[in-house]
């Protein structure tokens, strides 16, 4: 299932940072262009380990953008949990996907593009996010052809050339959300999942043989202008489930 969003309806700056219930799944956007106050107080939340991995970033341009984001993700966490988001831990997977170390049961992705930053946020459901910063993409179709399946391929062509890097972002961020939330990542086969369209022009998960995963819901949402974003859980979930914040750094109590 998809509901596709625009961008200034969708996005909410809350009162009160919100607590996640049943089958809620909260979905944050956030600017990582930090000043340099704010990336310093981040950086005091994070773990040593994290401190190297950012230190090992050759420009401080991604240098500051990890670590917006890690400190941003402890954040949320930390809210979420009741707890300080400097006592996290996260485990990862073989192919790297970050847990956290104590509670499982609060499942958690994030992703990043240029300027923007998107979380994800889902209890008991495995939840995979992904943004993309929609560029011009002249090698669109070759890319579609060699990656996607024929079907995505023909839906591709199908639109005016005008209609399609956003359609092509969508479908790509789509692809990713759902191998992001497996933990799979892009060494999991694109053609393991394909996205299709229904009646309602909504994108929806399924796979080459036609069927609908139907223990999956997919969303898409346009963060800012320009950027593209999916997130897929493994759950059904309906749409007044699926909560969109925006989050404003100020400090450590704020967002
Ligand atoms: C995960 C992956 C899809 C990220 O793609 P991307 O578009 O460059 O990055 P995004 O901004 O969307 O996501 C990055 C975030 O996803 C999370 N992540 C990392 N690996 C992940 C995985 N396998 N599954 C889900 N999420 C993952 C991390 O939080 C990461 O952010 P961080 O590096 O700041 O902590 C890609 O790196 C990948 O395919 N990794 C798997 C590689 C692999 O199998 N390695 C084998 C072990 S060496």
């Amino acid at each position: 299932m998809m509901a596709n969003s625009n961008i200034d309806s969708i996005w909410q700056t809350p009162l009160q940072l919100p607590k996640l219930k049943g089958h809620q799944v909260h979905i944050w956007r956030a600017n990582l262009g930090l000043s340099t106050p704010e990336i310093e107080q981040l950086t005091t939340l994070l773990s040593t380990d994290e401190i190297a991995r950012a230190d090992k970033f050759r420009f401080a341009k991604h240098r500051r953008k990890f670590i917006a984001a890690r400190g941003i993700l402890r954040q949320l966490l930390g809210n979420y949990l009741e707890v300080s988001p400097r006592s996290l831990t996260f485990t990862y997977s073989d192919r790297g996907k970050p847990q956290l170390a104590t509670d499982i049961s609060l499942q958690f992705n994030l992703s990043h593009s240029e300027e923007y930053a998107l979380f994800g946020f889902a209890l008991n459901h495995l939840i995979g996010v992904d943004i993309e910063h929609q560029r011009a993409m002249p090698d669109a179709l070759k890319i579609a052809q060699r990656f996607f399946s024929a079907r995505e391929y023909k839906m591709l062509v199908a639109v005016p050339l005008e209609q399609q890097p956003k359609l092509f972002f969508q479908l790509w961020t789509a692809k990713e959300a759902y191998l992001k939330a497996t933990g799979t990542g892009l060494s999991g086969s694109l053609s393991s999942v394909e996205i299709c369209l229904d009646q309602r022009e909504s994108l929806y998960l399924s796979t080459i043989k036609q069927d609908k995963i139907i223990d999956w819901s997919l969303y898409c949402c346009t963060p800012a202008t320009d950027y593209a974003a999916a997130i897929a859980i493994n759950a059904q979930i309906s749409t007044q489930d699926v909560n969109y914040w925006h989050c404003n750094y100020v400090s450590d109590r704020a967002l």
